[in-house]
C-alpha cells in the first residue's frame, strides 16, 4: 500500500524539557494539541543522528494513552523517513525488554511510553522516554539538544492513513512518499526471557523453587505480569497462586505501580503472614524491584545492591564476562562501597538517573549498580532490571541455601550495617521546596560550616564536608552539577537532600539519611530509631518544617 506524509504547522510547547527519565506530564497534558506531536518530533531530529534510514524500537508499560502514542508515533516515524519501527505486540513492553531489543536488534533506538512508577488513568500520568543505541536512556547532551527542538519546532511530518494492526505479530511493509516503511510487530516477551536464560542457570533456580520454596510475585497491574508467569511458572515451575496481578491495566487497576512498603502494603501484608519465603514486587514498567524475605522482611534496594555485589560470580553471565565495577547513585548508601573495597574493586558515584551508568557501561568499567530508589541491574542491558535483580536473587539463594534474611543478616557480620532511610515530602509548593533548596545552597556555600558541631539525642556530628554534587563523568568528561546537596560528616554519617525530576506538578522533596554501624548488638534495631538524631538534624539544617508548611513525608522507606 501507498501513502502520503504531511506536514503541520505547530509552535513550541513550554516545559517540555525531559526531566530524571524522560517527559513525565499529566495525561490531560499530554491530550493538548500538538503536545505529543511536538515532543516526538523533537525526539526524532534531536535525538537521531540521521532520522533517514534508521530503525527505532516502540513499546510501554500499558498504560492509558498509551497504545493511541504508539500507533501516532509509527505514522510519524513513517512522514520523517525512518526505514523501520519494531514494535511490541499491542505496544507493551517492559522498560528493560526494550533496551533488551534494541541491543539485539541493533537498532538507532526506541522511544518507551511510560511515566514508570506514577499512577495512570486519564487522570493521572503519561511519559515519553528516548533510548540511545546502547539501550540506555539518552544521556543530557542528547535530552538538551530534543528539549532545544522543543523550543524551535514549527512543524511535526505524520502519515495520517496509516493504520497498523498492533495486535497482529509479524511484518509488513508500506511505501510513504515513495520510500519503504517497514513495521515488524514482535512478541513483547520472548527475546527478553531468551536473555534472561543465557544469563542465568535456569535449571538450578527450577532446582531451588521446586525444592519447596513458596514465592509470591506482585507486579501491581503493570507490564511485568506476562514476564513474570512466562518466567516463574512456565519456564521455573512455581504454580500459578505464586504469581499477582499479572494483567496489565491501563489504570494498574487504581494502584500506585511502585514497589515500596507503602505502595506495595498489599504483598508486604501477604509476607508477613509467613506462608511465603520470597516476595518481589516491580513497578509499571519492570524496570523497579522490590525484595522481601519471609514474614515481610524488607531489604533495602541499597542492601541488595550490596549482597548482590558480593556473591556476584554465582551468577553465570558474571562468571564468564568477570567482574568488572560496581556503581551506585550518589544517595544510595555506601554498602557496596565496602564490598568494592573487599573485593579490590572500583565502585562509581554517580548522580541519580540510569542514564549516568551507560557510559561506564559501554566503556566496560561496570558490571552491577543500583539506586535506593528500587533499581538494580547489570551491564546485560542499558536499564535497570526488575526481573533480573529477582533471579539474581534466587541465584545466591540457591547458592547459600539460605533465607533472604539470614543472607542479609550475614552481610552485616561480615561489613557492618549502613543503615538508611528515605523521606519523601510529595506535591509541596514548588516556590517554597525551592526556597529550601535555596536555602542549603546557601549553607553548603559557607565555609565556616565545615567542622560545625550538630548534637541530637545522645549523639555528635561533625560538619566533614559540605556541597552540592557535581559529577564530572570519566568516560567523556562531561559535567553535570547541582546534583544534591551533601552533608557528610566526620564518621562518614550522610544527609542528602534533592528535588525529584520525575514528578508531574509541583515538587517533591527527597531527603536522605545514612548511618553506619558495626556494633553486632545495634544490627537489628530499627533505621528508623537508629538514624533519629540525623534525621532531627536534617530537619533542623534544611529547615524543611518552617520553609514548606510540612510536617510529615508523605513516603518512608
Ligand atoms: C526517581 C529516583 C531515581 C530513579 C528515577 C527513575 O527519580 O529517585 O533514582 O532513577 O526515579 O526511576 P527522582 O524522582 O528522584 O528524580
Ligand atoms: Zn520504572
Amino acid at each position: 500500500m501507498s501513502y502520503s506524509s504531511t506536514s503541520v504547522s505547530t509552535s513550541p510547547i513550554d516545559g517540555q524539557k525531559p526531566g530524571t527519565s524522560g517527559l513525565r506530564k499529566a495525561v490531560k497534558v499530554y491530550l493538548q494539541k500538538n503536545y505529543t506531536e511536538n515532543f516526538v518530533q523533537s525526539i526524532l531530529e534531536g535525538g537521531l543522528g540521521s532520522i533517514e534510514g534508521s530503525t527505532l524500537v516502540i513499546g510501554g508499560d500499558g498504560r492509558y494513552y498509551e497504545k493511541e502514542a504508539a500507533l501516532l508515533i509509527i505514522q510519524m516515524c513513517a512522514a520523517n523517513g525512518v526505514s523501520k519501527v519494531i514494535v511490541a505486540h499491542n505496544a507493551l513492553m517492559s522498560t528493560p525488554a526494550v533496551s533488551c531489543v534494541i541491543r539485539k536488534y541493533k537498532t538507532n533506538g526506541g522511544i518507551i511510553l511510560t511515566a514508570s512508577h506514577n499512577p495512570g488513568g486519564p487522570d493521572a500520568d503519561f511519559g515519553i522516554k528516548f533510548n540511545t543505541e546502547n539501550g540506555g536512556p539518552a544521556p543530557e547532551n542528547v535530552t538538551d539538544k530534543i528539549f532545544e527542538r522543543t523550543r524551535n519546532i514549527n512543524q511535526y511530518k505524520i502519515c495520517p492513513d496509516l493504520k497498523v494492526d498492533l495486535s497482529k505479530i509479524g511484518q509488513s511493509v508500506y511505501t510513504v512518499d515513495g520510500r519503504e516503511f517497514t513495521v515488524q510487530i514482535i512478541d513483547s516477551v520472548s527475546d527478553y526471557v531468551e536473555y534472561m536464560k543465557e544469563i542465568f542457570d535456569f535449571p538450578s533456580l527450577k532446582n531451588y523453587l521446586s525444592s519447596g520454596k513458596q514465592v509470591l510475585m506482585d507486579s501491581m497491574n503493570g507490564v511485568m505480569g506476562p514476564y513474570v508467569k512466562r518466567v516463574i511458572c512456565e519456564e521455573l515451575g512455581a504454580p500459578e497462586t505464586s504469581v499477582v496481578n499479572c494483567t496489565p491495566l491501563e489504570d494498574f487497576g487504581g494502584k500506585h505501580p511502585d514497589p515500596n512498603l507503602t505502595y506495595a502494603a498489599d504483598l508486604v501484608a501477604e509476607m508477613a503472614k509467613g506462608q511465603h519465603d520470597f516476595g518481589a514486587a516491580f513497578d509499571g514498567d519492570g524496570d523497579r524491584n522490590m525484595i522481601l524475605g519471609k514474614n515481610a522482611f524488607f531489604v533495602t534496594p541499597s542492601d541488595s545492591l550490596a549482597v548482590l555485589a558480593h556473591y556476584l560470580e554465582c551468577i553465570p553471565y558474571f562468571k564468564k564476562t568477570g567482574v568488572k565495577g560496581y556503581a551506585r547513585s550518589m544517595p544510595t548508601s555506601g554498602a557496596v562501597d565496602r564490598v568494592a573495597k573487599t573485593k579490590n574493586q572500583k565502585c562509581y558515584e554517580v548522580p541519580t538517573g540510569w542514564k549516568f551508568f551507560g557510559n561506564l557501561m559501554d566503556a566496560g568499567c561496570l558490571s552491577l549498580c543500583g539506586e535506593e530508589s528500587f533499581g538494580t541491574g547489570s551491564d546485560h542491558i542499558r536499564e535497570k532490571d526488575g526481573l533480573w535483580a529477582i533471579l539474581a536473587w534466587l541465584s545466591v539463594l540457591a547458592n547459600q541455601n539460605c533465607s533472604v534474611e539470614q543472607c542479609v543478616k550475614n552481610h552485616w557480620q561480615t561489613y557492618g550495617r549502613n543503615f538508611y532511610t528515605r523521606y519523601d515530602y510529595e506535591n509541596c509548593e514548588t516556590g517554597q521546596a525551592n526556597k529550601m533548596m535555596d536555602h542549603l545552597n546557601a549553607y553548603v556555600g559557607d565555609e565556616s560550616n565545615i567542622g560545625k558541631e550538630y548534637s541530637a539525642k545522645d549523639k555528635t556530628y561533625k560538619v566533614a564536608k559540605a556541597d552540592n554534587f557535581s559529577y564530572t563523568d570519566p568516560v567523556d568528561n562531561s559535567v553535570s552539577k547541582n546534583q544534591g546537596i551533601r552533608l557528610i560528616f566526620e564518621d562518614g554519617s550522610r544527609i542528602i537532600f534533592r528535588l525529584s525530576g520525575t514528578g508531574s506538578s509541583g515538587a517533591t522533596i527527597r531527603m536522605y539519611v545514612e548511618g553506619y554501624e558495626n556494633d553486632p548488638a545495634k544490627y537489628e534495631m530499627d533505621p528508623q530509631v537508629v538514624l533519629r538524631p540525623l534525621i532531627d538534624i536534617a530537619l533542623m539544617v534544611s529547615k524543611l518544617s518552617e520553609l514548606t508548611g510540612r510536617d510529615s513525608p508523605t513516603v518512608i522507606t
